[in-house]
Protein backbone atom coordinates (compact mmCIF):
# COMPACT_ATOMS: atom_id res chain seq x y z
CA UNK A 1 0.00 0.00 0.00
CA UNK A 2 0.78 3.51 -0.70
CA UNK A 3 2.56 5.15 2.14
CA UNK A 4 2.02 9.35 2.19
CA UNK A 5 4.09 11.20 3.62
CA UNK A 6 5.15 14.95 3.95
CA UNK A 7 8.58 17.32 3.86
CA UNK A 8 9.48 20.52 3.42
CA UNK A 9 9.52 21.79 -0.37
CA UNK A 10 13.24 21.24 -2.01
CA UNK A 11 13.84 19.37 -5.40
CA UNK A 12 15.46 15.71 -4.27
CA UNK A 13 18.57 14.62 -5.52
CA UNK A 14 17.37 10.79 -6.50
CA UNK A 15 14.17 8.94 -7.55
CA UNK A 16 11.34 10.04 -9.44
CA UNK A 17 10.11 14.10 -8.92
CA UNK A 18 6.70 15.33 -9.87
CA UNK A 19 6.36 18.80 -10.11
CA UNK A 20 3.51 21.02 -10.43
CA UNK A 21 3.20 23.43 -13.34
CA UNK A 22 0.43 26.70 -13.81
CA UNK A 23 -1.20 27.30 -16.98
CA UNK A 24 0.80 28.55 -19.91
CA UNK A 25 3.73 26.81 -19.15
CA UNK A 26 3.99 28.91 -15.93
CA UNK A 27 6.62 27.52 -13.75
CA UNK A 28 6.87 27.84 -9.90
CA UNK A 29 9.92 28.59 -7.82
CA UNK A 30 11.29 25.57 -7.86
CA UNK A 31 10.33 24.79 -11.13
CA UNK A 32 12.18 27.91 -12.27
CA UNK A 33 15.15 27.09 -10.37
CA UNK A 34 15.36 23.60 -11.82
CA UNK A 35 15.05 24.20 -15.20
CA UNK A 36 18.16 27.14 -15.03
CA UNK A 37 20.13 24.39 -13.89
CA UNK A 38 18.79 22.29 -16.62
CA UNK A 39 19.42 24.32 -19.08
CA UNK A 40 15.75 25.16 -20.05
CA UNK A 41 14.89 21.24 -20.54
CA UNK A 42 11.24 21.81 -18.97
CA UNK A 43 10.56 25.01 -20.80
CA UNK A 44 11.70 22.88 -24.76
CA UNK A 45 9.73 19.59 -22.86
CA UNK A 46 6.19 21.54 -22.40
CA UNK A 47 7.13 23.23 -25.89
CA UNK A 48 7.76 20.14 -27.44
CA UNK A 49 5.05 18.40 -26.13
CA UNK A 50 2.20 20.96 -26.33
CA UNK A 51 2.21 20.58 -22.58
CA UNK A 52 0.60 23.93 -21.17
CA UNK A 53 -0.05 23.46 -17.75
CA UNK A 54 -3.75 22.73 -18.10
CA UNK A 55 -5.58 20.76 -14.89
CA UNK A 56 -4.60 17.28 -14.70
CA UNK A 57 -2.21 16.98 -17.91
CA UNK A 58 1.31 15.36 -17.23
CA UNK A 59 4.39 15.30 -19.09
CA UNK A 60 7.22 12.41 -18.39
CA UNK A 61 11.07 13.09 -18.88
CA UNK A 62 12.84 10.01 -18.42
CA UNK A 63 16.26 10.08 -16.50
CA UNK A 64 16.80 13.97 -16.90
CA UNK A 65 20.37 14.93 -17.72
CA UNK A 66 22.46 16.70 -14.87
CA UNK A 67 20.52 14.94 -12.23
CA UNK A 68 20.43 11.67 -10.68
CA UNK A 69 16.46 11.29 -11.48
CA UNK A 70 15.02 8.67 -12.74
CA UNK A 71 12.18 10.65 -14.44
CA UNK A 72 10.91 14.16 -13.91
CA UNK A 73 6.59 14.73 -14.35
CA UNK A 74 5.14 17.92 -14.92
CA UNK A 75 2.00 18.09 -13.72
CA UNK A 76 -0.81 20.77 -14.82
CA UNK A 77 -2.86 22.36 -12.34
CA UNK A 78 -4.08 25.50 -14.51
CA UNK A 79 -5.15 28.90 -13.53
CA UNK A 80 -4.17 28.59 -9.53
CA UNK A 81 -7.01 31.22 -8.80
CA UNK A 82 -9.22 28.86 -10.00
CA UNK A 83 -7.57 25.62 -8.10
CA UNK A 84 -9.72 23.61 -5.39
CA UNK A 85 -9.60 20.07 -3.63
CA UNK A 86 -10.54 18.45 -6.78
CA UNK A 87 -7.73 20.11 -8.72
CA UNK A 88 -5.20 18.60 -6.32
CA UNK A 89 -6.79 15.36 -5.97
CA UNK A 90 -6.36 15.07 -9.81
CA UNK A 91 -2.65 16.40 -9.26
CA UNK A 92 -1.93 13.42 -6.48
CA UNK A 93 -4.06 10.58 -8.96
CA UNK A 94 -2.33 11.92 -12.04
CA UNK A 95 0.82 11.44 -10.36
CA UNK A 96 0.36 8.15 -8.91
CA UNK A 97 -1.19 7.07 -12.43
CA UNK A 98 2.39 8.46 -14.14
CA UNK A 99 4.75 6.10 -11.76
CA UNK A 100 3.79 3.06 -13.55
CA UNK A 101 7.91 2.31 -13.50
CA UNK A 102 10.66 0.97 -10.81
CA UNK A 103 10.49 3.57 -8.65
CA UNK A 104 9.58 2.62 -5.45
CA UNK A 105 9.79 5.92 -3.68
CA UNK A 106 8.82 9.59 -5.56
CA UNK A 107 8.38 13.53 -4.44
CA UNK A 108 5.39 15.35 -5.27
CA UNK A 109 6.67 18.96 -4.91
CA UNK A 110 3.32 20.96 -4.67
CA UNK A 111 5.21 24.18 -6.31
CA UNK A 112 4.83 27.79 -4.87
CA UNK A 113 2.24 29.33 -7.89
CA UNK A 114 1.26 33.04 -7.58
CA UNK A 115 -2.63 33.45 -6.43
CA UNK A 116 -3.43 30.53 -5.51
CA UNK A 117 -7.03 29.85 -4.44
CA UNK A 118 -6.11 27.31 -1.55
CA UNK A 119 -3.83 27.15 1.42
CA UNK A 120 -0.49 25.56 0.85
CA UNK A 121 -1.13 22.91 2.91
CA UNK A 122 -4.82 21.67 1.48
CA UNK A 123 -3.29 21.46 -1.41
CA UNK A 124 -0.71 19.17 -0.30
CA UNK A 125 -2.98 17.30 1.87
CA UNK A 126 -5.45 17.02 -0.95
CA UNK A 127 -2.67 16.13 -2.94
CA UNK A 128 -1.77 13.04 -0.83
CA UNK A 129 -5.09 11.91 -0.66
CA UNK A 130 -6.08 11.53 -4.76
CA UNK A 131 -2.42 10.03 -5.18
CA UNK A 132 -3.76 7.13 -2.45
CA UNK A 133 -7.29 6.77 -3.83
CA UNK A 134 -5.49 6.46 -7.76
CA UNK A 135 -2.91 3.82 -6.28
CA UNK A 136 -5.39 1.51 -5.05
CA UNK A 137 -5.14 -2.11 -6.37
CA UNK A 138 -6.72 -5.86 -6.11
CA UNK A 139 -3.49 -8.09 -6.95
CA UNK A 140 -4.63 -10.99 -3.90
CA UNK A 141 -6.32 -13.21 -6.45
CA UNK A 142 -2.78 -13.17 -8.87
CA UNK A 143 -0.20 -15.56 -7.92
CA UNK A 144 2.33 -14.64 -11.30
CA UNK A 145 2.35 -10.95 -11.48
CA UNK A 146 6.15 -10.43 -12.91
CA UNK A 147 7.92 -6.89 -11.70
CA UNK A 148 7.25 -4.81 -14.14
CA UNK A 149 3.16 -5.71 -13.66
CA UNK A 150 3.09 -4.73 -10.24
CA UNK A 151 3.08 -1.16 -8.98
CA UNK A 152 6.74 -0.31 -7.04
CA UNK A 153 5.46 2.55 -5.76
CA UNK A 154 5.78 2.31 -1.65
CA UNK A 155 6.04 5.65 -0.61
CA UNK A 156 5.38 9.11 -1.83
CA UNK A 157 6.43 12.31 0.13
CA UNK A 158 4.38 15.49 -0.90
CA UNK A 159 6.85 18.29 -0.59
CA UNK A 160 5.25 21.36 0.48
CA UNK A 161 5.98 25.05 2.01
CA UNK A 162 3.38 24.31 4.99
CA UNK A 163 4.32 21.03 6.57
CA UNK A 164 2.54 20.91 9.60
CA UNK A 165 -0.78 22.78 7.25
CA UNK A 166 -0.35 19.27 5.23
CA UNK A 167 -0.30 16.99 7.68
CA UNK A 168 -2.94 17.86 9.97
CA UNK A 169 -5.29 18.80 7.06
CA UNK A 170 -4.40 15.13 5.85
CA UNK A 171 -4.76 13.30 9.00
CA UNK A 172 -8.44 12.68 8.52
CA UNK A 173 -8.44 12.08 4.56
CA UNK A 174 -6.15 9.30 5.08
CA UNK A 175 -9.26 7.72 7.55
CA UNK A 176 -11.47 8.46 4.27
CA UNK A 177 -9.28 6.57 2.12
CA UNK A 178 -9.10 3.82 4.45
CA UNK A 179 -12.68 3.69 3.86
CA UNK A 180 -12.70 4.47 0.49
CA UNK A 181 -10.26 1.26 0.08
CA UNK A 182 -12.63 -0.87 2.66
CA UNK A 183 -15.83 0.09 0.22
CA UNK A 184 -13.75 -1.23 -2.99
CA UNK A 185 -12.07 -4.23 -1.35
CA UNK A 186 -16.06 -5.40 -0.53
CA UNK A 187 -16.94 -4.51 -4.19
CA UNK A 188 -14.32 -6.66 -5.85
CA UNK A 189 -13.96 -9.54 -3.84
CA UNK A 190 -16.13 -12.55 -5.75
CA UNK A 191 -19.32 -13.80 -4.85
CA UNK A 192 -18.39 -17.20 -3.72
CA UNK A 193 -15.56 -15.17 -1.18
CA UNK A 194 -18.09 -12.60 0.02
CA UNK A 195 -21.51 -13.80 0.87
CA UNK A 196 -24.04 -12.18 3.17
CA UNK A 197 -22.51 -13.78 6.09
CA UNK A 198 -18.94 -12.89 5.45
CA UNK A 199 -20.03 -9.62 4.46
CA UNK A 200 -21.36 -9.50 8.03
CA UNK A 201 -18.48 -10.13 9.61
CA UNK A 202 -16.27 -7.64 7.71
CA UNK A 203 -19.00 -5.48 9.20
CA UNK A 204 -18.11 -6.21 12.12
CA UNK A 205 -14.65 -5.87 11.86
CA UNK A 206 -15.27 -1.71 12.46
CA UNK A 207 -15.72 -2.69 15.96
CA UNK A 208 -12.01 -2.15 16.39
CA UNK A 209 -12.92 1.51 15.49
CA UNK A 210 -15.33 1.67 18.03
CA UNK A 211 -18.61 1.37 15.96
CA UNK A 212 -21.37 -0.91 17.54
CA UNK A 213 -22.15 -3.45 15.43
CA UNK A 214 -25.44 -5.67 15.75
CA UNK A 215 -26.38 -8.77 13.48
CA UNK A 216 -29.85 -9.76 13.33
CA UNK A 217 -29.67 -12.95 11.66
CA UNK A 218 -32.73 -15.05 9.40
CA UNK A 219 -34.49 -15.98 12.91
CA UNK A 220 -34.76 -12.67 14.10
CA UNK A 221 -35.79 -11.40 10.84
CA UNK A 222 -38.53 -13.69 10.43
CA UNK A 223 -39.95 -12.82 14.28
CA UNK A 224 -39.92 -8.58 12.67
CA UNK A 225 -42.02 -9.78 9.81
CA UNK A 226 -39.21 -8.68 7.22
CA UNK A 227 -41.24 -11.13 4.64
CA UNK A 228 -39.71 -8.93 1.29
CA UNK A 229 -35.84 -9.00 2.73
CA UNK A 230 -36.45 -12.95 3.04
CA UNK A 231 -38.22 -13.58 0.25
CA UNK A 232 -35.53 -12.70 -1.33
CA UNK A 233 -33.36 -14.53 0.27
CA UNK A 234 -35.12 -17.79 0.32
CA UNK A 235 -33.23 -19.09 -2.90
CA UNK A 236 -30.41 -19.06 -1.96
CA UNK A 237 -28.71 -21.43 0.47
CA UNK A 238 -26.91 -18.75 2.01
CA UNK A 239 -28.78 -17.18 5.07
CA UNK A 240 -29.38 -13.39 4.84
CA UNK A 241 -28.16 -11.04 7.40
CA UNK A 242 -29.15 -7.74 8.78
CA UNK A 243 -26.26 -5.50 9.90
CA UNK A 244 -26.59 -2.51 12.21
CA UNK A 245 -23.60 -0.40 12.88
CA UNK A 246 -23.92 2.77 15.12
CA UNK A 247 -21.28 5.39 15.50
CA UNK A 248 -21.67 7.89 18.48
CA UNK A 249 -19.05 10.58 17.94
CA UNK A 250 -20.91 13.45 19.75
CA UNK A 251 -21.93 11.46 22.99
CA UNK A 252 -23.49 15.21 24.25
CA UNK A 253 -25.99 14.60 21.45
CA UNK A 254 -26.80 11.23 21.89
CA UNK A 255 -30.64 11.59 22.45
CA UNK A 256 -31.04 13.32 19.54
CA UNK A 257 -31.90 11.52 16.80
CA UNK A 258 -29.08 10.34 14.34
CA UNK A 259 -28.47 10.41 10.86
CA UNK A 260 -29.08 7.13 8.51
CA UNK A 261 -27.68 5.49 6.16
CA UNK A 262 -29.47 2.28 5.03
CA UNK A 263 -27.25 0.01 1.87
CA UNK A 264 -28.39 -2.65 -0.20
CA UNK A 265 -26.30 -5.60 0.30
CA UNK A 266 -27.10 -8.40 -2.82
CA UNK A 267 -23.81 -10.03 -2.32
CA UNK A 268 -24.90 -11.97 -5.85
CA UNK A 269 -27.93 -10.98 -8.32
CA UNK A 270 -28.60 -13.71 -10.34
CA UNK A 271 -31.64 -12.37 -11.13
CA UNK A 272 -34.10 -15.24 -9.36
CA UNK A 273 -36.31 -17.26 -11.08
CA UNK A 274 -37.02 -14.05 -13.49
CA UNK A 275 -32.65 -15.08 -14.72
CA UNK A 276 -30.46 -12.88 -16.16
CA UNK A 277 -29.07 -13.09 -19.62
CA UNK A 278 -25.79 -15.12 -19.04
CA UNK A 279 -23.15 -12.65 -20.65
CA UNK A 280 -22.11 -9.81 -18.14
CA UNK A 281 -23.94 -11.75 -15.19
CA UNK A 282 -20.84 -11.54 -13.73
CA UNK A 283 -20.73 -7.79 -12.73
CA UNK A 284 -23.23 -8.51 -10.58
CA UNK A 285 -21.18 -9.23 -7.52
CA UNK A 286 -21.00 -5.84 -7.04
CA UNK A 287 -24.85 -5.24 -6.06
CA UNK A 288 -23.82 -4.94 -2.77
CA UNK A 289 -22.06 -1.34 -3.55
CA UNK A 290 -24.93 0.71 -1.98
CA UNK A 291 -23.84 -1.60 1.29
CA UNK A 292 -20.58 -1.16 0.67
CA UNK A 293 -20.48 2.33 0.38
CA UNK A 294 -22.19 2.77 3.72
CA UNK A 295 -19.74 0.42 5.39
CA UNK A 296 -16.77 2.73 4.19
CA UNK A 297 -18.64 5.03 5.29
CA UNK A 298 -19.19 4.12 8.91
CA UNK A 299 -15.62 3.46 8.79
CA UNK A 300 -14.12 6.91 7.97
CA UNK A 301 -16.76 8.19 10.05
CA UNK A 302 -14.97 6.61 12.77
CA UNK A 303 -11.69 6.48 11.60
CA UNK A 304 -11.37 10.26 11.99
CA UNK A 305 -13.91 10.60 15.18
CA UNK A 306 -16.34 12.47 13.34
CA UNK A 307 -18.01 14.54 16.14
CA UNK A 308 -21.37 13.11 14.73
CA UNK A 309 -24.30 10.21 15.66
CA UNK A 310 -24.70 8.17 12.92
CA UNK A 311 -26.00 4.88 12.00
CA UNK A 312 -25.75 2.50 8.90
CA UNK A 313 -28.10 -0.72 8.28
CA UNK A 314 -27.45 -2.59 5.52
CA UNK A 315 -29.54 -5.76 4.32
CA UNK A 316 -27.20 -8.83 3.20
CA UNK A 317 -28.97 -11.17 0.67
CA UNK A 318 -27.79 -13.74 -2.12
CA UNK A 319 -30.78 -13.49 -5.00
CA UNK A 320 -30.40 -17.02 -6.92
CA UNK A 321 -32.96 -19.26 -8.56
CA UNK A 322 -33.80 -22.16 -7.03
CA UNK A 323 -36.26 -24.93 -5.91
CA UNK A 324 -37.41 -22.85 -2.77
CA UNK A 325 -37.04 -19.35 -4.71
CA UNK A 326 -39.58 -17.12 -4.60
CA UNK A 327 -41.88 -16.98 -7.90
CA UNK A 328 -43.64 -14.30 -9.80
CA UNK A 329 -46.90 -13.94 -8.62
CA UNK A 330 -46.03 -14.50 -5.34
CA UNK A 331 -47.70 -12.51 -2.60
CA UNK A 332 -45.10 -10.86 0.17
CA UNK A 333 -46.09 -9.05 3.82
CA UNK A 334 -43.30 -6.60 4.83
CA UNK A 335 -42.12 -5.51 8.23
CA UNK A 336 -44.43 -2.30 7.89
CA UNK A 337 -47.19 -4.64 7.30
CA UNK A 338 -47.89 -3.99 3.81
CA UNK A 339 -47.61 -6.33 0.97
CA UNK A 340 -46.19 -7.01 -2.35
CA UNK A 341 -47.08 -8.63 -5.49
CA UNK A 342 -43.62 -9.94 -6.77
CA UNK A 343 -44.26 -9.71 -10.97
CA UNK A 344 -40.41 -10.09 -11.31
CA UNK A 345 -37.83 -11.98 -8.92
CA UNK A 346 -35.34 -9.39 -10.49
CA UNK A 347 -36.31 -6.39 -8.78
CA UNK A 348 -35.07 -7.64 -5.25
CA UNK A 349 -33.23 -4.66 -4.50
CA UNK A 350 -35.91 -2.44 -3.65
CA UNK A 351 -37.54 -5.52 -1.64
CA UNK A 352 -34.48 -5.90 0.40
CA UNK A 353 -34.17 -2.27 1.33
CA UNK A 354 -38.19 -1.95 1.78
CA UNK A 355 -37.72 -3.85 5.16
CA UNK A 356 -34.02 -2.49 6.07
CA UNK A 357 -35.37 1.16 5.99
CA UNK A 358 -38.55 0.41 8.26
CA UNK A 359 -36.34 -1.48 10.44
CA UNK A 360 -33.87 1.60 10.91
CA UNK A 361 -36.67 4.17 11.39
CA UNK A 362 -38.66 1.86 13.97
CA UNK A 363 -35.61 1.13 15.63
CA UNK A 364 -33.33 4.68 15.40
CA UNK A 365 -35.88 7.00 14.81
CA UNK A 366 -33.39 8.97 12.70
CA UNK A 367 -33.81 12.55 11.61
CA UNK A 368 -33.18 11.44 8.24
CA UNK A 369 -32.66 8.36 5.95
CA UNK A 370 -30.20 8.04 2.75
CA UNK A 371 -30.18 5.08 1.13
CA UNK A 372 -28.10 3.67 -1.01
CA UNK A 373 -28.58 0.90 -3.81
CA UNK A 374 -27.20 -0.27 -7.32
CA UNK A 375 -31.12 -0.46 -7.71
CA UNK A 376 -31.91 0.12 -11.73
CA UNK A 377 -30.19 -0.82 -14.75
CA UNK A 378 -32.29 2.98 -16.11
CA UNK A 379 -30.24 5.11 -14.26
CA UNK A 380 -27.35 3.96 -16.55
CA UNK A 381 -29.87 4.49 -19.34
CA UNK A 382 -30.29 8.37 -18.12
CA UNK A 383 -27.19 8.88 -17.26
CA UNK A 384 -24.45 6.78 -17.90
CA UNK A 385 -21.79 6.70 -15.65
CA UNK A 386 -21.11 10.33 -14.60
CA UNK A 387 -23.99 11.13 -11.63
CA UNK A 388 -26.12 9.34 -9.50
CA UNK A 389 -29.42 9.70 -9.45
CA UNK A 390 -30.66 11.43 -6.48
CA UNK A 391 -34.61 10.84 -5.48
CA UNK A 392 -36.03 12.44 -1.93
CA UNK A 393 -38.82 13.70 -0.32
CA UNK A 394 -37.08 16.43 0.72
CA UNK A 395 -35.34 19.64 -1.13
CA UNK A 396 -33.15 20.95 1.80
CA UNK A 397 -31.39 17.48 1.83
CA UNK A 398 -31.24 17.36 -1.62
CA UNK A 399 -29.48 20.23 -1.68
CA UNK A 400 -26.72 19.44 1.21
CA UNK A 401 -26.28 16.18 -0.97
CA UNK A 402 -25.76 17.79 -3.87
CA UNK A 403 -23.32 20.20 -2.90
CA UNK A 404 -21.42 17.26 -0.50
CA UNK A 405 -21.08 15.29 -3.96
CA UNK A 406 -19.98 18.38 -5.89
CA UNK A 407 -17.04 18.83 -3.58
CA UNK A 408 -16.22 15.27 -3.67
CA UNK A 409 -16.57 14.81 -7.10
CA UNK A 410 -19.24 12.06 -6.81
CA UNK A 411 -22.25 14.13 -8.41
CA UNK A 412 -25.75 13.08 -8.14
CA UNK A 413 -28.70 14.71 -10.55
CA UNK A 414 -32.24 14.92 -9.19
CA UNK A 415 -35.44 12.85 -10.49
CA UNK A 416 -38.65 14.33 -9.90
CA UNK A 417 -41.10 12.07 -7.52
CA UNK A 418 -45.10 11.95 -7.66
CA UNK A 419 -48.41 10.45 -7.15
CA UNK A 420 -48.82 10.22 -11.22
CA UNK A 421 -45.39 7.51 -10.90
CA UNK A 422 -46.70 6.06 -7.67
CA UNK A 423 -49.81 4.90 -9.14
CA UNK A 424 -47.62 3.14 -12.03
CA UNK A 425 -47.05 0.30 -8.90
CA UNK A 426 -50.52 -0.04 -8.18
CA UNK A 427 -51.49 -4.49 -8.02
CA UNK A 428 -54.29 -5.79 -8.30
CA UNK A 429 -54.00 -8.37 -5.52
CA UNK A 430 -51.54 -6.59 -3.24
CA UNK A 431 -50.60 -2.96 -1.89
CA UNK A 432 -48.64 -3.08 -4.33
CA UNK A 433 -46.31 -4.27 -7.05
CA UNK A 434 -42.69 -4.46 -7.44
CA UNK A 435 -42.60 -3.20 -10.63
CA UNK A 436 -43.41 -0.87 -12.68
CA UNK A 437 -42.62 -1.21 -16.19
CA UNK A 438 -39.92 -0.16 -18.57
CA UNK A 439 -40.42 3.42 -18.54
CA UNK A 440 -39.17 5.85 -16.20
CA UNK A 441 -38.04 2.57 -14.44
CA UNK A 442 -35.90 4.14 -11.86
CA UNK A 443 -38.39 6.67 -10.89
CA UNK A 444 -40.81 4.01 -10.11
CA UNK A 445 -38.37 1.97 -8.00
CA UNK A 446 -37.73 5.32 -5.79
CA UNK A 447 -41.37 5.67 -5.96
CA UNK A 448 -41.54 1.67 -4.41
CA UNK A 449 -39.23 2.45 -1.49
CA UNK A 450 -40.71 6.26 -0.65
CA UNK A 451 -43.96 3.75 0.31
CA UNK A 452 -41.55 2.43 3.89
CA UNK A 453 -40.60 6.18 4.70
CA UNK A 454 -42.45 6.98 7.21
CA UNK A 455 -44.62 10.51 7.63
CA UNK A 456 -42.13 13.37 8.08
CA UNK A 457 -38.99 11.68 7.27
CA UNK A 458 -36.39 13.56 5.39
CA UNK A 459 -35.73 10.62 2.78
CA UNK A 460 -33.11 10.41 -0.26
CA UNK A 461 -32.12 7.49 -2.27
CA UNK A 462 -29.02 7.80 -4.19
CA UNK A 463 -29.47 4.85 -7.37
CA UNK A 464 -25.65 4.21 -7.73
CA UNK A 465 -25.79 1.31 -10.40
CA UNK A 466 -24.17 3.16 -12.89
CA UNK A 467 -21.32 4.77 -10.85
CA UNK A 468 -20.81 2.01 -8.10
CA UNK A 469 -18.60 0.09 -11.05
CA UNK A 470 -16.58 1.79 -13.57
CA UNK A 471 -15.26 0.59 -17.11
CA UNK A 472 -12.36 2.69 -17.38
CA UNK A 473 -9.55 4.52 -15.18
CA UNK A 474 -10.74 8.03 -13.67
CA UNK A 475 -8.92 10.45 -11.79
CA UNK A 476 -9.15 8.92 -8.31
CA UNK A 477 -10.14 5.22 -9.56
CA UNK A 478 -8.88 2.68 -11.45
CA UNK A 479 -11.04 0.47 -13.87
CA UNK A 480 -13.66 -1.36 -11.15
CA UNK A 481 -15.01 -0.22 -7.66
CA UNK A 482 -14.87 3.10 -7.42
CA UNK A 483 -16.21 3.30 -3.63
CA UNK A 484 -18.68 5.98 -4.72
CA UNK A 485 -20.85 7.42 -1.62
CA UNK A 486 -18.05 6.72 1.41
CA UNK A 487 -16.69 10.23 0.27
CA UNK A 488 -20.16 11.51 -0.15
CA UNK A 489 -21.48 10.88 2.98
CA UNK A 490 -18.81 11.43 4.66
CA UNK A 491 -18.76 14.94 3.44
CA UNK A 492 -22.75 15.44 3.80
CA UNK A 493 -22.58 14.65 7.84
CA UNK A 494 -19.02 16.94 7.83
CA UNK A 495 -20.80 19.88 6.42
CA UNK A 496 -24.29 19.69 7.98
CA UNK A 497 -23.99 17.45 11.20
CA UNK A 498 -20.85 17.93 12.73
CA UNK A 499 -20.25 19.40 16.05
CA UNK A 500 -17.21 21.81 16.08
N1 LIG B 1 -29.02 -4.95 -9.53
C1 LIG B 1 -29.94 -4.69 -10.57
C2 LIG B 1 -29.73 -3.30 -11.20
C3 LIG B 1 -28.66 -3.22 -12.23
C4 LIG B 1 -28.89 -3.70 -13.51
C5 LIG B 1 -27.46 -2.62 -11.96
C6 LIG B 1 -27.91 -3.59 -14.47
C7 LIG B 1 -26.47 -2.51 -12.92
C8 LIG B 1 -26.70 -3.00 -14.19
C9 LIG B 1 -31.36 -4.74 -10.04
O1 LIG B 1 -31.58 -5.65 -9.03
C10 LIG B 1 -32.22 -5.13 -11.18
O2 LIG B 1 -32.08 -6.24 -11.63
N2 LIG B 1 -33.10 -4.24 -11.62
C11 LIG B 1 -33.93 -4.50 -12.73
C12 LIG B 1 -35.31 -4.00 -12.37
C13 LIG B 1 -36.37 -4.42 -13.32
C14 LIG B 1 -36.59 -5.90 -13.25
C15 LIG B 1 -37.64 -3.67 -12.98
C16 LIG B 1 -33.38 -3.75 -13.93
O3 LIG B 1 -32.90 -2.62 -13.78
O4 LIG B 1 -33.37 -4.33 -15.02
MN1 LIG C 1 -32.03 -7.57 -9.78
ZN1 LIG D 1 -29.99 -6.12 -7.87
Amino acid sequence: MLKIAFATAAIPSQNALLLTVADQKKLGEFGAKLDRKLNGILKRAMEAAHFTGAPSQTLTIMAPAKTRLSRLVLVGIGDPAKADAATFTHVGGGAAAALNGKDAQATLLIDGHKGLALSAGEAAAQAGLGARLRSYRFDKYHTKLKPEQKSALRSLTVATNDVAGARAAYAPLDKIADGVFLARDLVTEPANILYPETLAQAARGLKALGVKVDVLDEKAMKKLGMGALLGVAQGSIRPPYLVTMQWLGDPKAKNKAPVCFVGKGVTFDTGGISLKPGPGMEEMKFDMGGAAAVIGAMAALAGRKAKANVVGVVGLVENMPDGNAQRPGDVVTTMSGQTVEILNTDAEGRLVLSDAMWYAQETFKPRCVIDLATLTGAIIIALAHEHAGLFSNDDTLSRQLIAAGKSVEETLWRFPLGTAYDKMIESPIADMKNIGGREGGSITAAQFLQRFIKKGTPWAHLDIAGTAWQHKDKPLSIKGATAYGVRLLDRFVADNFESP
